[in-house]
């Protein structure tokens, strides 16, 4: 209801977004993940809907509560991700890749509990598919934003991922030694064709907030 009397840059405009970290699943009762929260990706999904857009969140396992307004869809491995995402984005005019979705999955997960055995074990791994890629793949005319996690070489290795997978835009931030994953702050420094911005220091939703403002003006100046 509130989203009908909602007006704003991004007023009735399709987002899908997606956050939070991928589990593979290794047998019933384990898998393999990764540190992200989900946090950013929920405050951006909360931000990007206060400024009017229509926001389906698809996502992994997270602690977070749903922002008010927001569709949210729950899955749990990168093939998931992938089906909801094509599904999803028919229709949508955007799509946020701010999911930590895991690059490799486990081959032939166990049907039943591994028991133990020997003093070592060793688990096959095969790449996952790149959800954003073959969202852009799937719709050329999308505004594809994605996010980078980097422990080096920040910018160079953000404007790669920006011209190898075609996105329109690019957040990335410094990970590792207990910077942004699980933390409240981050900063962001974002890179698109033919421009860039540092976002300093600043709490999730304040760094959210910033971050919908300038993906708001980039998707509107692109559609002009
Ligand atoms: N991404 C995705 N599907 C994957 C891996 C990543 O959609 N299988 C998306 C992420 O959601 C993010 C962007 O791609 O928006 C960059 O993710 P990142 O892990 O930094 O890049 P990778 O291409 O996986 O490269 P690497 O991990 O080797 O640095
Ligand atoms: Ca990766």
């Amino acid at each position: 209801i509130a989203q009908r009397f909602n007006a704003g840059p991004l007023h009735g405009v399709r987002v899908v977004l997606t956050a939070g970290p991928t589990r593979e699943a290794i047998d019933p009762v384990r898998y393999i993940s990764n540190r992200s929260s989900g946090k950013m990706g929920y405050a951006l999904a909360a931000a990007l809907q206060a400024l009017g857009a229509n926001v389906t969140l698809l996502s992994g396992p997270t602690n977070l509560s749903t922002p008010a307004g927001v569709l949210r869809v729950d899955l749990e491995s990168a093939e998931q991700l992938l089906e909801e995402s094509l599904r999803a984005v028919a229709g949508a005019q955007m799509f946020v890749g701010a999911a930590a979705v895991a690059d490799y999955r486990v081959d032939m997960p166990a049907d039943e509990k591994i028991k133990k055995a020997d003093a070592t074990m060793s688990l096959t791994l095969s790449r996952n598919p790149d959800v954003i890629a073959a969202v852009r793949q799937r719709d050329a005319k999308l505004f594809v934003v994605g996010f980078a996690a980097e422990t080096e070489k920040l910018a160079e290795h953000a404007r790669a991922k920006l011209e190898r997978k075609k996105l329109d835009m690019i957040a990335a931030n410094w990970v590792g030694h207990g910077r942004a994953f699980d933390r409240d702050d981050n900063a962001l420094s974002i890179f698109w064709n033919g421009g860039e911005r540092e976002l300093p220091q600043a709490s999730k939703s304040e760094l959210a907030r910033q971050l919908a403002s300038l993906i708001a003006e980039r998707f509107l100046a692109a559609r002009n």
